[in-house]
């Protein structure tokens, strides 16, 4: 019986169904970069940077080892430091916070819109208002969160005010669109995560940051490698942080389908959406000035756990994204700053949320699986 079910299982993501999907190509991209015999950087990774600057509709775009990385290279480059406050929220990948404090700056936890668990740019106009600030208001990171932008323009009001750069942190949102244009593309800023799972998902770590401002570009570049300026000559304190070759070649044969797979998503939450209607469950809402990209699919409810268990028992592998917010996690708790009114929207969904199965190659038969296993446990 059970290896029935396993074998039957659905799985709640599944990247090696992308490379069965796109064999072809990444094979040939993967042996053309060990018979080329560059290994670190070189021209394909250049090649994959320019691809992507231009997916995302910036002039310049650069490749690292991860997305946290990423994030670090972006502050870094910004001068941002010790001392300076970045406001970020707590309903994230421990990577957002974890890249803030690498970059040696204070992590402020702004609570989330409790709709589309993005930043409430309320709560971040409130607490910039603070007498109490713990240092320097220095920058906000967004994260566009399960694939879809945080809600950008009023962020920006707010980042005016206070003059704080902007960091987007888009590792859930390849593609994703606010107000038409595509999130990384607003900020000082954009960072992504290549992580197998993601919509744009390598065969190991990758990042990227991407920006219009030259000044940024060449800074994270010499960051990324030592601080070089030039070989051996290094300008700056710098990490090593490059993009491997092989996972840029592998990320520019799959950057073609991303549109469609992005699509594949679309249409599978609009599937659950059908299929879920009427039940006693919050479906994820649409910002009507974006376009999601569905990364995850999250619906909420007070019984998430005995549903999980639920769909667990009849093959349906669901995910929660994030089981705990960084300020509850053992290594932040007590030490890092909330915002003014507190993190309690966070800490709430943290409680209910579920993510669903999602991955481009989920077939029909499979989502229906899924809304019948939600919809049984109702019944
Ligand atoms: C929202 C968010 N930020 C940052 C990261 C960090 O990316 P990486 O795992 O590539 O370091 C991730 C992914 O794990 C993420 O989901």
């Amino acid at each position: 019986m059970t290896g029935q079910v396993s074998q039957g299982a659905i799985p709640q993501t599944d990247p090696s169904a992308s490379y069965f999907a796109y064999q072809r190509p990444i094979d040939a991209a993967i042996s053309r970069v060990l018979k080329g015999g560059s290994y670190i950087l070189g021209g394909e990774a250049a090649a994959f940077e320019t691809a992507f600057a231009q997916f995302i509709g910036v002039p310049h775009a650069v490749g690292c080892a991860n997305g946290t990385d990423a994030i670090e290279l972006a502050l870094r480059a910004c001068g941002i430091g010790a001392g300076d406050l970045v406001f970020t929220v707590s309903q994230t990948a421990v990577a957002t916070v974890a890249a803030i404090e690498r970059a040696g700056a204070t992590a402020v936890l702004i609570d989330v819109e409790p709709e589309t668990y993005t930043m409430a740019p309320h709560e971040l106009s409130r607490t910039l208002k603070s007498p109490l600030l713990p240092g320097r208001p220095a920058a906000v990171v967004p994260v566009h969160l399960y694939g879809q932008s945080a809600d950008l323009s009023p962020i920006f009001d707010v980042a005016r005010v206070y003059d704080l750069r902007i960091i987007e942190d888009c590792a859930q949102s390849h593609g994703a669109l606010y107000r038409g244009r595509a999130t990384g593309s607003f900020g000082d800023i954009g960072c992504f995560s290549f992580y197998p799972t993601k919509n744009l998902g390598a065969f190991g770590d990758a990042g990227m940051a991407v920006t219009s401002d030259p000044g940024l570009a060449s800074a994270m570049r010499e960051i990324r490698e030592y601080g070089w300026r030039e070989r051996h000559v290094s300008a700056r304190i710098g990490i090593n942080s490059r993009l491997d070759p092989i996972q840029a070649a592998i990320l520019g044969a799959k950057l073609g389908n991303l549109a469609a797979d992005n699509g594949r998503r679309q249409t599978i939450a609009c599937r659950y959406d059908a299929g879920l209607a009427g039940l006693p469950l919050g479906l994820p809402m649409r910002r009507p000035d974006s376009v999601h990209v569905f990364h995850q699919y999250v619906i909420r409810l007070a019984e998430r756990d005995a549903l999980r268990d639920y769909l667990n028992a009849r093959g349906i592998r669901t995910g929660i994204h994030y089981p705990t917010p960084v300020h509850l996690q053992p290594a932040y708790r007590n030490r890092v700053a909330a915002g003014a009114s507190g993190l309690g929207v966070s800490e709430r969904s943290a409680r209910q949320i579920l993510s669903l199965p999602m991955y481009p190659q989920l077939s029909d038969e499979m989502i229906d699986r899924v809304v019948g296993g939600v919809r049984a446990f109702f019944s």
